[in-house]
């Protein structure tokens, strides 16, 4: 039975994932970190660990014979173009210190989620190929191009089996988004489910990759289970299961409230949309590790408009 670590486990993506981990491995196989701990509470062990500290990684690790850690713990795009320093400490260092806390312990497997924030201008918009230029705008960016290209260097130079997928726009309504760029598809998701107008920072037609959180945590705990012998990448495997504009979504929450309208008045998360495509080739992932999500566009709109409209969010 391994031991899992999870860090930033009370963000939009761990809030979900903990209670699926636990449900598949059992609560005493889970210990929940984030740098601080939540109001709610969650189905397992919670503890401070701050990815930033070497050695609170490492003591926690020792301590309670870790052998998989989950590396959640991230500052996204939006807030990483405002504090370059912290998304540098939190996401180069943080993800340098996972690294070797399991390279020192001989972890079984370290998993890190990276994203489609990874490409950049130079990077063709439409399905998008796997292995392609990946020159980010944005630290983040950077910082994620970092955690694919050291996971696969701790791989290959001291065999630890590193692995994630590059997760597209997560739309979720267990807990609220926190300074991504495609944030406005849950905050326009709950402006209708208020009957209240959305102002929306990116343009009308800014189509992105996007799916459903319930498909992430699938994803997730697919690609942990997968066969590492048929997985020829570590973190480069891109997920999605469909591709939307802000002005499909307002179309979309019409069908529920003829009278919702969204106001378009783009911002600098705008400049960053601009740099990422508009689609993935996902056949690598169907083919590697059986990727497969189960919400289409429509579906995720109806089941989040109908879980909003009963005010199933966290808080806001
Ligand atoms: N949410 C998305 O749409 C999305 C899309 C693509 C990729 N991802 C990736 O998925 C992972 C999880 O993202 P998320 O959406 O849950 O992010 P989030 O911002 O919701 O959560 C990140 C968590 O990290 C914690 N954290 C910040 N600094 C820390 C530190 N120094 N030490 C420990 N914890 C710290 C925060 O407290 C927070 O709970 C990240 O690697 C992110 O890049 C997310």
């Amino acid at each position: 039975m391994a031991t899992f670590l999870v860090t930033g486990s009370f963000g939009q993506v761990g809030s979900d994932l903990i209670p699926q981990l636990c449900k598949k491995y059992g609560k005493s196989s889970v210990i929940a970190t984030d740098k601080y701990l939540p109001h709610a509470d969650m189905p397992c062990e919670m503890q401070v660990v701050d990815v930033t500290d070497y050695k609170s990684i490492l003591e926690i690790s020792r301590e309670r014979g870790v052998d998989c850690i989950i590396h959640l713990a991230s500052i996204l795009s939006a807030l990483g173009e405002k504090n370059n320093d912290l998304a540098f400490s939190v996401n180069f260092t943080g993800t340098y210190n996972v690294l070797k806390v399991a390279r020192e312990l001989s972890m079984k497997m370290v998993i890190i989620p990276s994203t489609i924030g990874v490409f950049g201008a130079d990077t063709p918009r439409e399905n998008v190929p796997a292995i392609t230029l990946t020159r980010p705008a944005s630290i983040y960016g950077i910082s994620k191009v970092f955690a694919e290209q050291i996971s696969s260097y701790f791989s290959k130079k001291y065999g630890i089996d590193v692995r994630g997928l590059r997760l597209p726009g997560l739309i979720s309504y267990s807990m609220p988004p926190s300074n991504g760029t495609t944030d406005y598809a849950v905050d326009m998701i709950i402006h209708a489910a208020k009957h209240k107008q959305y102002t929306c920072y990116l343009k009308e037609n800014a189509t992105l990759p996007m799916m459903y959180m319930p498909d992430a945590i699938k994803a997730i705990l697919d690609i942990m289970s997968a066969d590492r012998e048929r997985l020829r990448y570590n973190l480069e495997y891109n997920v999605q299961a469909f591709s939307f504009s802000p002005k499909d979504l307002e179309n979309e929450l019409q069908k529920y409230l003829p009278d919702f309208r969204v106001s378009y008045v783009p911002d600098y998360r705008q400049e960053i949309a601009e740099t990422w495509p508009r689609s993935l080739d996902i056949s690598e992932s169907i083919v590697d590790w059986n990727f497969n999500p189960s919400y289409d566009f429509s579906g995720m709109v109806r089941d989040m408009y109908e879980h909003l409209s009963m005010g199933d969010m966290g808080n806001e």
